[in-house]
């Protein structure tokens, strides 16, 4: 639904404490197909002295009666506009009853309560509640809810809501009632029902304290077999987050209900997490081993958010770093924790480095905590996210961890039960530590990513290594001027392929750089060292360090920071990639060749021998000129057949072993390690010489495992022949129609195709039965995998690509405004790019004229239009 009026912009420095608070919720859900009534009643009280009136949200909501103190209002004791409800005269202290009629079947956003499939469910972060009933819809008014649903027995006989269930009853007419209440106040975001046919997989959870948690995944019948390894995740999360944080869990039951439609991953409703399919089913036939690493890390987090997030909470959205990054943090440490730390860290950097790197480049760029939105749900980002994990993270670093977990429990035991903010954070930090973090504020303000230019100079006679740093913030929107930040820089000194004593011991100094520039001095070296920098990318900026060749190949050789190595592996295949013929310099060859006959973990030997992606590729061009993305995907294809060419006896070693394992499928660290070294062998061998595509069809058919099976197709339908490409579409889609998530991935698989013709494929598949506009699973999966991981098609010269994202934006945006302004950002950083600006910017101006344009698709065109 549209506001009406013109979008408003929200200051984050106009925040004012809420004028009513609201201490007790209880809500009636009477649900009849094609029609649910809500019934509420606020307990609600003054807070402050001022008289202002009683203003309420709500939005789209049928008022079928309106009552305080028991007194039905009249309709000229009220007004109801622009999704607010305002009653100009109430005492301090009221209770306030509404009745209304919402219509979830017809709710295409897919926020608030709406109807998936079987069952309804809802989703109110960050402001969906007020489509369900009135109330106080912002963070920092928390209260305690019970919550009635009463439905038809058969198509509805499970009904959830948060908390613990307290009755249930017959309801005459076939229908039933069940009644649950929340003990723990919690602000209307993380407020949840589901009402549906669903089936339940149930374990329980033993506290460190001795109490029984009762763990209940409800699924539709056909996916009960998909839900062990979310359960294990699940009892895994609980248990790390006694041990590393010393939380324990404060309900005794858990629920976690997955959905096919869903705009998001997951959501940590307090004791009802309601997850998207993708995020919570998993089976070796219709799940990757990266989807079993996501289903394992998704549900760590929204559990982890039990208590970073919901028993303490956000003031306001401005702060949703507090409870996101954080989050993100813990989930990471968790996975971390579970699978290979370095090779989860080298994933996170890679993805840190070209996605939200590029989003600090752009029109969109904004601080950790935003100073100003005009819809929230468009800053749900990579910087929110993922560079809001990495300032805790290096908060981490520059406290140590023992005084970060002193900071983090003051934190959870001083605002346990409050909305706070981030500075709220750091004061608990700053007080468990001593350590003056006001410099270090700054990364909650300042957009961009920052660049530290590196010099050294080594004195051969005195044997002192002098390294200087220069720290320079690039402008952004509305941010030109950025003093200096606190920045850990962790380094260290090989020479000989030893690291270096740096003094008592110590073999790695966390360097803290906080001058524009500044210089430090290592002395007593016999020879010039190696210079090991940003270990464990100890800071999200952009090094500027020229290191020879010789450097490098001993970094990737030597250094014991999985990161570093990964990062010189990369800078030579960068400088392969740029150099364009395809020759590779052997000391590439023979470093990668080392690599693979040394003692790395294979999960380790396959980020070291994989090549950029071209979107990282792309960035690091963005950097000093424009992209060419044509021209980087056939360097960097030229770049893959030349080490399929010269690693060749080696990656066929790894593909005949990788072939040849007979172990049951595992999601195991090791596993998926093999595996992922196997299907890296593959595509370099298929890129050096096309004979290998029968190996990769002989590989599908005789695949055990998704990975596998799905390793293989992609390569035959990317860069088979025409007979072979149908073949396997043909065969994996009759094989596997009847699974939902594995659909999806065929979709993928043809979207990604990396030639023009696949603009046609892709509009042709729009139209395929198993397409469906509404699910939003399958529009990431067909649409934004085209347009966000396709440079070559999307970027088609006759600006095909560009009409198609822009009719999917213009078709999908009243019905459901998030997807649609997700979708949108390929189009956005129109401005990197040598061809296609013009025809870029052309869609955001066709969609900027739309009459009904929703705000989410607004702020996000009017930003990119608007920039520079
Ligand atoms: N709270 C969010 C889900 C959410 C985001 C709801 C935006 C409404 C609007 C949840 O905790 C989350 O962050 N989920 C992520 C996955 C997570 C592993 C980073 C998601 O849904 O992508
Ligand atoms: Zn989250």
């Amino acid at each position: 639904m549209m506001r009406e009026g013109a979008p408003k912009t929200i200051y984050r420095k106009d925040y004012e404490a809420p004028d009513f608070l609201i201490d007790s919720v209880d809500l009636a859900f009477d649900i009849f197909d094609g029609r649910t009534r809500v019934s509420s009643k606020l307990d609600i009280k003054r807070n402050g002295t001022n008289q202002a009136p009683l203003v309420l949200d709500g939005e789209s909501l049928g008022i079928v009666c309106l009552k305080i103190d028991g007194r039905t209002l009249g309709a000229d004791e009220y007004r109801y506009t622009n999704g607010k409800l305002t009653i100009d005269k109430v005492p301090d202290q009221l209770c306030f009853e509404a009745e209304v009629d919402i219509t979830p079947e017809e709710n295409t956003s897919l926020e608030g309560l709406y109807r998936s499939r079987t069952m309804y469910c809802t989703q109110c972060e960050a402001e969906g509640y007020r489509k369900i009933t009135f109330g106080l819809d912002r963070p920092d008014v928390l209260s305690t809810y019970t919550v009635s649903l009463t439905a038809d027995k058969d198509t509805c006989p499970v009904l959830l809501s948060n908390g613990n269930e307290v009755s249930r009853s017959d309801a005459g007419d076939n229908r039933h009632t069940v009644v649950w209440h929340d003990p723990h106040p919690k602000p209307s975001y993380l407020f949840a029902i589901v009402a549906g046919d669903l089936e339940l997989v149930s374990d329980t959870f033993t506290t460190v304290s001795g109490k029984t948690v009762d763990l209940r995944i409800w699924v539709e019948a056909k996916d009960i077999g998909y839900c062990e390894h979310a359960m294990t995740s699940l009892q895994a999360s609980m248990r790390w987050d006694e041990e590393r944080y010393g939380l324990e869990y404060d309900l005794d039951l858990f629920n976690i209900v997955a959905v096919d439609d869903f705009n998001m991953g997951a959501m940590e409703n307090k004791s009802l997490n309601i997850f998207n399919t993708s995020c919570v089913l998993a089976h070796p036939d219709i799940t990757t081993d990266l989807g079993y690493q996501r289903v394992e890390s998704v549900v760590a987090h929204e559990y982890f958010h039990n208590f970073s997030g919901n028993r303490v909470t956000c003031r306001d959205w401005f702060q949703l770093s507090l409870k996101e990054g954080f989050t993100v943090y813990r989930d990471a440490e968790f996975s971390a924790d579970m699978n290979s730390r370095g090779v989860k860290r080298i994933e996170d950097v890679a993805f840190l480095r070209t996605h939200q790197f590029a989003e600090d480049a752009g029109p969109m760029a904004h601080p950790v905590r935003p100073d100003s939105f005009i819809e929230i749900s468009n800053f749900y980002t990579m910087t929110v996210y993922e560079k809001g994990a990495e300032v805790v993270r290096m908060l981490n670093t520059l406290l140590g961890d023992e005084a970060f977990y002193r900071g983090a429990s003051l934190y959870f035991e001083r605002f346990d039960g409050m909305a706070v903010t981030c500075d709220d954070f750091v004061d608990a930090m700053q007080e468990a530590s001593g350590k003056d973090l006001s410099q270090f504020r700054r990364w909650y303000e300042q957009a961009g990513t920052p660049v530290i230019a590196v010099e050294t100079k080594f004195d051969e006679a005195s044997g002192t290594f002098d390294i200087s740093f220069a720290q320079r913030n690039p402008p952004t929107p509305g941010q030109d001027n950025k003093p200096p930040l606190h920045i850990p820089v962790a380094m260290s000194l090989l020479v000989d392929g030893k690291h270096q004593d740096l003094g008592e011991g110590e073999k790695e100094r966390v360097m803290e750089l906080t001058e524009a520039s500044e210089t430090v001095s290592f002395s007593g070296l016999s020879k010039k060292p190696v210079l090991s920098l940003l270990r464990g990318f100890s800071a999200p900026v952009r090094l500027e360090l020229e290191q020879s060749r010789d450097d490098l190949v001993a970094l990737i050789g030597f250094d014991d920071d999985p990161y570093v190595r990964w990062d010189a592996s990369q800078r030579l295949a960068f400088e392969a990639i740029d150099e364009g013929t395809g020759l590779l310099a052997p000391d590439y060859i023979d470093a990668l060749r080392r690599v693979l006959d040394g003692p790395s973990e294979a999960a380790m030997k396959a980020q070291l021998l994989a090549l950029p992606t071209e979107a990282s590729i792309a960035d690091r061009h963005s950097q000093s000129g424009l992209v060419d993305v044509h021209k980087i995907h056939e360097a960097k294809q030229r770049v893959a057949g030349a080490l399929g060419e010269g690693l060749r006896e080696e990656l066929t070693q790894i593909l005949n072993k990788g072939m040849a394992a007979s172990e049951a499928y595992a999601p195991s660290a090791a596993q998926i390690g093999d595996r992922a070294l196997m299907h890296t062998a593959l595509n370099l061998l298929v890129a050096s010489d096309s004979t290998w595509l029968n190996t990769a069809r002989e590989m599908y058919f005789a695949a055990t495992n998704l990975s596998d099976r799905l390793c293989a197709a992609r390569l035959v339908v990317h860069y088979g022949d025409d007979v072979h490409r149908e073949e396997v579409l043909q065969h994996f889609f009759d094989r596997w129609q009847s699974e939902n998530l594995v659909v999806n991935q065929w979709f993928v698989m043809q979207a990604t195709r990396p030639t023009m013709s696949t603009v046609a494929d892709v509009i042709a598949l729009t139209e395929h039965a198993a397409f469906d506009w509404r699910n939003p699973n399958k529009v990431r999966s067909l649409i934004s995998s085209f347009a966000g991981a396709n440079p070559v098609a999307f970027h088609s010269t006759d600006g095909s690509g560009y009409a198609l994202l822009g009719d999917a934006v213009r078709r999908l945006q009243s019905d459901n405004p998030q997807i649609a302004s997700r979708m949108l950002a390929p189009l956005t950083r129109f401005k990197r790019y040598a061809h296609g600006q013009e025809m870029m910017r052309a869609q955001l101006t066709s969609i900027a004229a739309l009459d009904n344009l929703s705000q989410d698709v607004f702020e996000v065109v009017q930003r990119s239009l608007s920039d520079g």
